[in-house]
């Protein structure tokens, strides 16, 4: 357990009775969570809350009631008090990305460290060069494939490195070897790690998965068993007449 997770510190991620409406869906109502451990699965259907509950922890919706706190602060708090307390990979690589170049973009996450940008330019090449990508430096965002942007996100998060990460559908987009390796690179990691995922292999391992169902706990423990009511669900709904495709 890492210093972070001790029992003494403060619980990384707490939400109180929260309520949120995004446009006219009631997403949450009344939903209470403390994530305290250091890999947490989130799994259910399209529109169930994932992406919802990650914005919420980030402070980028307003609640109509309730509080979340991340280590200690309001998450509706200014954003400078959060900075290095949390980060997110987006469900879209196009809804992170801000810079023309790979390059800019990685030397955004060093920014904090205000050092001039030149000096954050080098330290971010030296990272792609590192991982054998030099020639990504200059290139143009929009030139990369889908992939390849998801990739440079995950790259822009993990220099950031805030100590809880959550990562909205990090494997949609990777090839097989990039699941592996981002597979491997969230084992490391020295983070707190919210993963939410249709591939339910990614956590099934974890110690922690919750299945949200219509912006409601549905399930909450470990991966395995965790996973395994999700697939008996759908398993059964697959047989229910309503699921024919005429
Ligand atoms: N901008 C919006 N305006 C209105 N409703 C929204 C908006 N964004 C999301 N919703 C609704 O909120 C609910 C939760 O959406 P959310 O994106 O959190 O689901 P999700 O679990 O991430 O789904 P997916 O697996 O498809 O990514 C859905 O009913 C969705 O239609
Ligand atoms: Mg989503």
């Amino acid at each position: 357990m890492s210093d972070a997770m001790s029992p003494s510190a403060p619980c990384p991620i707490h939400l109180e009775h929260v309520r949120l409406l995004r446009g006219t869906t009631t997403v949450f109502d009344d939903l209470t969570l403390r994530l305290n451990e250091s890999r947490i699965g989130l799994i259910g259907d399209n529109g169930a809350g994932k992406s919802s509950l990650f914005r919420v922890i980030c402070g980028l919706d307003k609640l109509q009631s309730g509080r979340v706190s991340v280590w200690g602060y309001d998450a509706q708090s200014r954003p400078a008090e959060r900075v290095g307390l949390i980060g997110m990979m987006f469900q879209n690589p196009d809804d992170q990305i801000i810079f023309p170049t790979v390059e800019e973009e990685l030397a955004l996450s060093l920014s904090p460290n205000g050092l001039p940008r030149k000096v954050n330019c080098q330290q971010a090449r030296a990272v792609l060069t590192a991982r054998g990508l030099g020639d990504w430096a200059e290139r143009a965002i929009g030139s990369l494939s889908q992939g390849q942007r998801q990739h440079v996100c995950w790259l822009a998060l993990m220099m950031a490195s805030p100590k809880s990460v959550l990562l909205d559908e990090p494997f949609s987009s990777l090839d097989l070897p990039g699941r592996v390796m981002l597979d491997l690179e969230i084992s490391k990691a020295s983070q707190q790690v919210i993963v939410s995922t249709h591939l339910l292999d990614h956590v099934r391992g974890f110690e922690r998965v919750i299945w949200l169902d219509k912006g409601q706990v549905r399930a909450d423990g470990d991966g395995a068993s965790v996973c395994a009511a999700y697939e008996a669900d759908v398993a059964a709904r697959c047989l229910s007449p309503h699921f024919k495709i005429d």
